[in-house]
C-alpha cells in the first residue's frame, strides 16, 4: 500500500519551535523533524518529546537534526528561527538579524521542500513573512504568517475571563499587523452567537481590546527573559492542522494581499480560508469607518517595516 505519512519540518528548536513540535505530535498530524543549527538542541528536545509519546501514546515520529537534508519533502514547514526580542536590541537590530536568519532558512527550505506550505512565525512577523516570500518565490497560497490566530486567541481569552464563560464559545477576529497596531474587531465578536456589543459596555470592551493589543508585551514583562510560547505554538498547530487535514478553516492569517482591502504587495492579517493548498481564499469583509481607519493605520505600520528592510539593504 502506497501510504506516506505527512511530514512537518519545524525550523528552530527554541521555546516556540519545540513546544509546537510537541503539540503537532500530540495531534497526530504527521512525522515531525525539528531542526536547529545549535548542535544537540533539536536532537535533545526531539528525543525528549519522543519519550513523552510512550506515556502520552501518540504515534508521530519526532526527530531532531541540524541537517536540512533531513527535512526534505516536508508538506508543511514552520519557520520559528531567529532572535527573540530582548533588552538592548533595537527594532532595526532585530529586523536585520532576523531578516538574515529567515532568508538563510528559506534558501534551504526552497531547495529541500519546494512544494511545502510555509508558515512563518519569526518576528517582526509581517516583515519576516515578506522576506520569506521574496526568498522562497512560492505562490502566495503557500507562504503564510502566523499572528492572527494568536492575537484572536488572546482577545477571546480576555472576553471569556471577563464574562466567566468558556473561550471555546467566544468567536472573534483580529486583523492588521502583529504588533500594537493590530485591530481587534468587537463588532465581529460573538459569545455563544450573541454579539459582544450587546453583552458589555463599550469602555469594558475597549479595555479588552487594549489588553489584546499588548498581549505579547504583557507576557514579555512577566517572563523578563523571553516571550510567549504556549499560545503561539497552539496557534501554529491549529494552522498546520487546517492545511494537512484540508479543513478549510476560516482563520485570520498574515496573507500576501494583491489588491484585497486596497492593499497590494504586503503581508497583513486578514481572515483566510486555510486548507490543503494553504491560503485557499482571502475573505474580504466590509469594514465600517472606524475599523477601516484602524486597519489602514496598521497597514501603514507594516509598510514602514518593509520600507526599513529596503533602507537597511536587507
Ligand atoms: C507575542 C510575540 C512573541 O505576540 O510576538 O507573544
Amino acid at each position: 500500500m502506497a501510504f506516506r505519512r505527512k511530514k512537518i519540518a519545524v525550523i528552530g528548536a527554541g521555546q516556540v519551535g519545540a513546544t509546537c513540535a510537541l503539540m503537532l505530535a500530540q495531534r497526530g498530524l504527521g512525522d515531525v523533524v525539528l531542526l536547529d543549527t545549535a548542535q544537540g538542541m533539536a536532537q535533545g528536545k526531539a528525543l525528549d518529546i519522543l519519550q513523552a509519546a510512550a506515556v502520552e501514546l501518540f504515534d508521530s515520529h519526532v526527530r531532531g537534526t541540524s541537517d536540512y537534508a533531513q527535512t526534505a519533502g516536508a508538506d508543511v514547514v514552520v519557520l520559528t528561527a531567529g532572535s527573540p526580542r530582548r533588552p538592548g536590541l533595537t527594532r532595526d537590530d532585530l529586523l536585520s538579524i532576523n531578516a538574515g536568519v529567515v532568508a538563510g532558512c528559506c534558501r534551504e527550505i526552497k531547495k529541500h521542500s519546494p512544494e511545502a506550505v510555509v508558515i512563518v512565525v519569526t518576528n517582526p512577523l509581517d516583515a519576516m513573512t515578506f522576506v520569506a516570500k521574496r526568498e522562497l518565490g512560492f505562490p502566495r497560497e503557500r507562504v503564510i504568517g502566523m499572528a492572527g490566530v494568536l492575537d484572536t486567541a488572546r482577545f477571546r481569552t480576555f472576553v471569556a475571563l471577563e464574562l466567566a464563560v468558556s473561550a471555546r464559545d467566544v468567536q472573534a477576529l483580529v486583523m492588521g499587523g502583529h504588533g500594537d497596531s493590530m485591530v481587534p474587531m468587537p463588532r465581529h465578536c460573538f459569545v455563544g452567537g450573541v454579539p459582544l456589543t450587546e453583552l458589555l459596555p463599550s469602555d469594558r470592551i475597549q479595555a479588552l481590546v487594549e489588553r489584546a493589543r499588548r498581549g505579547g508585551d504583557e507576557i514579555v514583562k512577566l517572563l523578563e527573559t523571553g516571550s510567549a510560547f504556549y499560545a503561539p505554538a497552539a496557534s501554529i498547530a491549529q494552522m498546520v492542522e487546517a492545511v494537512l487535514r484540508d479543513q478549510r478553516r476560516v482563520l485570520p492569517c498574515a496573507a500576501w494581499l494583491e489588491g484585497e482591502y486596497g492593499v497590494r504587495g504586503l503581508f497583513v492579517g486578514v481572515p483566510c480560508v486555510l486548507g490543503g493548498r494553504g491560503v485557499e481564499d482571502v475573505c474580504e469583509i466590509a469594514l465600517d469607518e472606524d475599523e477601516r481607519g484602524f486597519f489602514e493605520n496598521s497597514v501603514a505600520r507594516v509598510r514602514l517595516l518593509v520600507d526599513d528592510l529596503a533602507r537597511l539593504g536587507l
